[in-house]
């Protein structure tokens, strides 16, 4: 890895908000450009030499983003337009036609508001129930407390596989056994965990995937629905329209066309796709063990220098991941937020979408570093210096 090969790297900033969004390689940026420069046609719909070439580079993305989560075919891979957007097609699309009243659906209070919203939705119009499996101490879930939250009409679990404020890891591979073994399903919000650790769906066994590239390096507006081929037959597509019917007629007999193309109606976001597969592509050559080994070494420096200021309070000290929260004592979260940007340090602060996490924590607010492998230990060194001297951050926020 190169730091040199992301362009914003080369600007004057600190870039510490990863998990909001991940900078981009010029690689990446470079495939999207040749796409519009020199074959921008449709796809899946020309009879034209560059419409091929178009289909292939994305059907090359489709087999990236398959090989990379250990996809059985590549129609278990759905293109979307992010995380968001694939969840609400799993709860919709899959869960609206399955579940019935009294119906139970297992999450946690750590989760993103796009793997609570959707199912507080459907909820109310089924009649289901979201109940909260508990954080331990650590704010983690243990397999234990997933047990005993399961009860005879628990249907679904869905989980983050990495929280995006508390970046808890989630023992996912033995949570998706014990759900099976009382038949229930598992849809893993793999937002926060795609980018960073090792997601392999067939040892995982989980029954669906959403994540999003511009978190893994890739253009905002795509991301990726991976569920395991005989449940994604039974996914009722939310989007109707071109690309995704085989025929329809006067009268509204319709038919639709096979996996993956049903569940992607409309020109789809090509570029995007085109650089998610590229952005994978150079997530391969640096290897996905070795970025979160960095990410953990990195964290590991962050935190060590951290816990001696004794006006920081970290709310997630066994974080598992490069993610780390935190408040300066007695200063609002935005505040020191608008602090570090004028030295140019990015970082987010509030709630950070996980709304219903003070349930557990108490903390409404906090600020929040995410890192990514390409961070350094100086750019630490330099947020450390700020956050140590109180006086300086009350001083320049008034
Ligand atoms: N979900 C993103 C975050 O955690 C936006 O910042």
């Amino acid at each position: 890895m190169n730091r040199k090969d992301f362009p914003m790297l080369n600007e004057d900033i600190i870039y510490l908000d990863n998990g909001a969004t991940s900078l981009k390689p010029k690689c990446v940026i470079d495939k999207m450009t040749e796409y519009y420069e020199k074959y921008s046609a449709n796809a899946h719909r020309g009879d034209y030499d560059i419409s091929f070439k178009v289909d292939v580079e994305y059907e090359n993305a489709r087999e990236e983003v398959k090989n990379f989560i250990n996809a059985k075919s590549k129609e278990e891979i759905v293109f979307t337009s992010g995380t968001t957007d694939s969840l609400n097609m799993i709860a919709t699309g899959f869960f609206g036609n399955l579940l019935e009243p009294g119906d139970e659906i297992l999450i946690t209070t750590s989760e993103h508001a796009s793997n609570v919203m959707p199912w507080f939705r459907l909820c109310n119009d089924l009649g289901a129930v979201v109940n909260f499996i508990p954080l331990d101490d650590s704010l983690h879930v243990t397999l234990d407390n997933v047990r005993k939250s399961i009860t005879p009409n628990t249907k679904v679990i869905a989980l983050a596989g990495i929280t995006n404020v508390v970046g808890d890891i989630r023992p996912i591979k033995e949570i998706t056994k014990l759900a099976h073994e009382h038949d229930i399903f598992v849809v893993l919000d793999g937002a926060q965990s795609v980018p960073h650790i090792k997601t392999d769906v067939q040892d995982l066994d989980i029954d669906f995937l959403a994540f999003s590239g511009h978190k893994m390096l890739g253009p905002t507006g795509v991301g990726v629905l991976y569920g395991k081929k005989e449940l994604l037959e039974e996914l009722e597509p939310v989007n109707l329209g071109g690309g995704m019917n085989e025929s329809f007629d006067t009268v509204d007999t319709m038919y639709y066309k096979d996996l993956p193309t049903r569940l992607e109606a409309g020109t789809p976001n090509i570029a995007g796709v085109i650089g998610l597969g590229e952005a994978i592509r150079y997530i391969n050559k640096i290897g996905i063990d070795k970025i979160h080994e960095r990410e953990l070494h990195l964290r590991d420096y962050l935190i060590e220098k951290l816990i001696p200021i004794s006006h920081i309070d970290i709310i997630n000290l066994e974080a598992d991941s490069g993610i780390v929260a935190f408040n300066v004592e007695g200063i609002f979260s935005q505040d020191v937020a608008y602090f570090l940007n004028k030295y140019n340090i990015c970082v987010r602060a509030g709630n950070h979408c996980a709304k219903i996490l003070k349930n557990a924590t108490g903390v409404t607010n906090s600020l929040r570093i995410s890192l990514y492998f390409y961070n350094t230990e100086k750019e630490i060194d330099e947020l450390v210096e700020l956050l140590k001297n109180k006086q300086k951050i009350e001083e320049e926020i008034i």
